[in-house]
């Protein structure tokens, strides 16, 4: 499809979007995490503000600028990550491209594990869901985006996460190839409503991110 980027076409709207990984700390020298660049987010922020809204960015650890016209929270673990969202609504929009941490370690400990044993058990537990938590509030923005990074099974994954999550669109892509996903400047999403799905890219991050909003500007 094409890129409308209309200028000023969001005027006036407020978006919200959530960026990059969350790390779960164990200790004070170690995490869990996972590997998201942020750049699709950071992308999705600097379009949104172009076009004209009101953008907040809610970044996980990353090194990326702050886009141009755009309120940024930085944040690090899930936790934090949810009550930075919460606050900055309500919204016209969320767009949640965070990779978020499904699961962090029960406990931080005051200071760093010695090794001992030949294995190590750790006990994580389950995070908050944001997304999930933003369809369900009261304040619901009227366009909620999901992201889906899935390995396998993509379409059936990422409708079964817009149903169960009651979003409005959720963008998908296969992650694990070379090129493309992760890290990558270049993607290819294929984004799913309740009753459609369009294909955007491969392309450029920077270029998918106003296809997107084109997608969310009509539902604005
Ligand atoms: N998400 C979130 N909070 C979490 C986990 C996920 O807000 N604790 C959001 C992500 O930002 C993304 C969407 O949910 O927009 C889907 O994330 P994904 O990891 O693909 O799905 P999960 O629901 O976590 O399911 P699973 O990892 O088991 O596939
Ligand atoms: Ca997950």
């Amino acid at each position: 499809i094409q890129a409308q980027g209309g200028a000023g076409d969001l005027l006036g709207r407020r978006i919200v979007v959530s960026a990059g990984p969350t790390y779960e700390d164990l200790d004070p020298v170690r995490y869990v995490g996972n590997r998201s660049s942020g750049k699709m987010g950071f992308a999705i922020a600097a379009a949104a503000a172009r076009r004209g809204a009101e953008v907040t960015l809610v970044a996980g650890p990353v090194h990326l600028p702050t886009p141009a016209g755009v309120h940024r929270v930085d944040v690090r673990s899930a936790a934090q990550l949810r009550d930075a969202v919460l606050a900055a609504l309500p919204a016209d929009a969320y767009i949640g491209a965070a990779a978020v941490a499904d699961y962090a370690p029960r406990t931080v400990a005051d200071n760093k594990i010695k090794k001992s044993a030949d294995t190590l058990t750790l006990e994580l537990v389950r995070t908050p869901d944001t997304l999930a938590e933003v369809a369900a509030s009261k304040s619901r923005p009227r366009c909620v985006v999901g992201f889906a990074a899935e390995t396998e099974n993509v379409e059936g994954h990422a409708r079964d996460k817009l149903r169960k999550k009651n979003l409005d669109l959720i963008a998908a892509n296969r992650v694990g190839l070379a090129g493309s996903g992760f890290e990558s400047d270049d993607n290819a999403l294929t984004v799913y409503s309740a009753d459609a799905a369009r294909e955007l890219g491969p392309a450029p991050k920077t270029r998918l991110a106003d296809q997107l909003l084109d997608l969310i500007a009509e539902r604005l």
